[in-house]
């Protein structure tokens, strides 16, 4: 039986990653989930395997290396999946700092840890062992081409210090790999949309808004334009290539699917009215009119455009949902969580929110 030591595992796509695993192995792995809880972790996420025999929860920093050595110490670890980050670029340019802790520093110091678990005298790993690192597309900077695509081979050229606190930790990574021969993969994937996302990104940020009749915040003209991903098909390339990808390699996971901001939110608000019943009093809060140009994000990147040839022909992944139908899947998943968006969205989240968008 395998066991992943998962880090950020609380947090958006971490917790849909433990959820998809436990749906497709069941208990025939064990998942440790190592977290430390900031305002973007969240237990909640993961209440319905909480239970579960071979799952255990342990509240850390991937900062902590007396923590992290302890894991690793006290179990057997045969996977990392190292998610666990700072992730949202608005919070970046008002604080980088905690950016560069997290992303750069965390990482050298899970790198560290399973090098220090996994080595053996010779200089080799011990059998089958494999760290993933989960990073972005964002490291890779801004297409203004429309016929453009990120691929592996995209010259790094990240613009905001979230990108280039990824675009860092990535390097250390590779540096492992080919300094150490350290078993390691990168992942490189577009934006994400699904369940359990914290309401500071787009997506969620305009269902929560839009269901309370507030304003729909749109930056610049609205037309920059990112590459959706359905959480879902994101944790299974990941599985993919942990499961069977080769080593030292990076991967780059995307869906094809470009859209505007604009675009995103049109769909959002014809979703809602699709979904919500006439006799909803949310409905009447939903209205095109909410939508308000605010002032542009600084260094606001214009397209992510993710090329998933690779992963495709090596591994033969491939996104299994239509934009179409995970949006319909998101928005009634929100729709029906009404207490989770507001347990996230009360305190800090609250004075966040005002300090970014009032007066913008
Ligand atoms: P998130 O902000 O929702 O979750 C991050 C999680 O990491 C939280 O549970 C948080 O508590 C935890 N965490 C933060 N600092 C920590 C620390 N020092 N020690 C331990 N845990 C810590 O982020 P997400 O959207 O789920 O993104 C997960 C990863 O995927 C990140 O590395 C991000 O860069 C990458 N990624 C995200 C997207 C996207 O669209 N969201 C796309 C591509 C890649
Ligand atoms: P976001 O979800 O923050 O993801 P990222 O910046 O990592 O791509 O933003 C997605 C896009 O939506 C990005 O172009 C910025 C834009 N945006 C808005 O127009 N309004 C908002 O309130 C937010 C949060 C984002």
């Amino acid at each position: 039986m395998k066991t992943y030591l998962v880090t950020g595992g609380a947090g958006f796509i971490g917790s849909n990653f433990i959820h998809y695993m436990f749906k497709k192995y069941d208990n025939d792995i064990r998942i440790i989930n190592l977290d430390v809880l900031t305002y973007a972790g969240n237990l909640e996420n993961l209440e319905d395997i909480e239970g579960r025999e071979n799952y255990t929860f342990v509240k850390a920093d991937i900062r902590d290396k007396e923590a992290v050595r302890k894991v690793f110490e006290n179990n057997e670890i045969d996977y990392v999946v190292n998610f666990a980050a700072e992730s949202h670029v608005d919070r970046s340019i008002e604080n980088p700092e905690i950016f560069v802790e997290t992303n750069v520093l965390g990482t050298l110091v899970m790198l560290n840890e399973a090098k220090r678990a996994w080595e053996k005298e010779d200089g080799s790993y011990k059998e089958g062992c494999r760290f993933l690192h989960v990073s972005t597309d964002e490291v890779y900077g801004s297409l203004n081409n429309l016929t453009d695509y990120f691929y592996e081979t995209t010259p790094y050229d990240p613009h905001s210090p979230y990108s280039a606190s990824k675009a860092s930790s990535d390097f250390l990574v590779k540096s492992y790999v080919d300094t150490y021969k350290f078993p390691a993969f990168i992942t490189n994937c577009s934006n994400n949309y699904g369940p359990y996302q914290f309401p500071e990104k787009l997506i969620p940020l305009i269902i929560n808004n839009a269901l309370k009749g507030e304003k729909l915040p749109v930056y610049g003209d609205g037309k920059n334009v990112r590459d959706w991903l359905y959480v879902e098909d994101h944790a299974k390339g990941i599985d993919m290539v942990i499961n069977g990808g080769r080593i030292g390699e990076k991967y780059n996971i995307g869906g094809h699917n470009e859209k505007q901001n604009i675009e995103i939110i049109h769909i959002i608000l014809d979703t809602l009215n699709e979904l919500l019943d006439d006799s909803d009093p949310r409905k009447k809060n939903v209205s095109e009119e909410l939508i308000t140009f605010v002032t542009d994000r600084k260094g606001h990147d214009r397209r992510y455009a993710i090329a998933p040839d690779k992963i495709k022909a090596e591994l033969g992944w491939e996104p299994e949902t239509m934009f179409s139908e995970g949006i319909k899947k998101t928005v009634k998943w929100y729709l029906e969580n009404e207490k989770w968006f507001k347990g996230v969205t009360s305190g800090d989240y609250q004075k966040y929110y005002d300090k970014m968008y009032t007066g913008r």
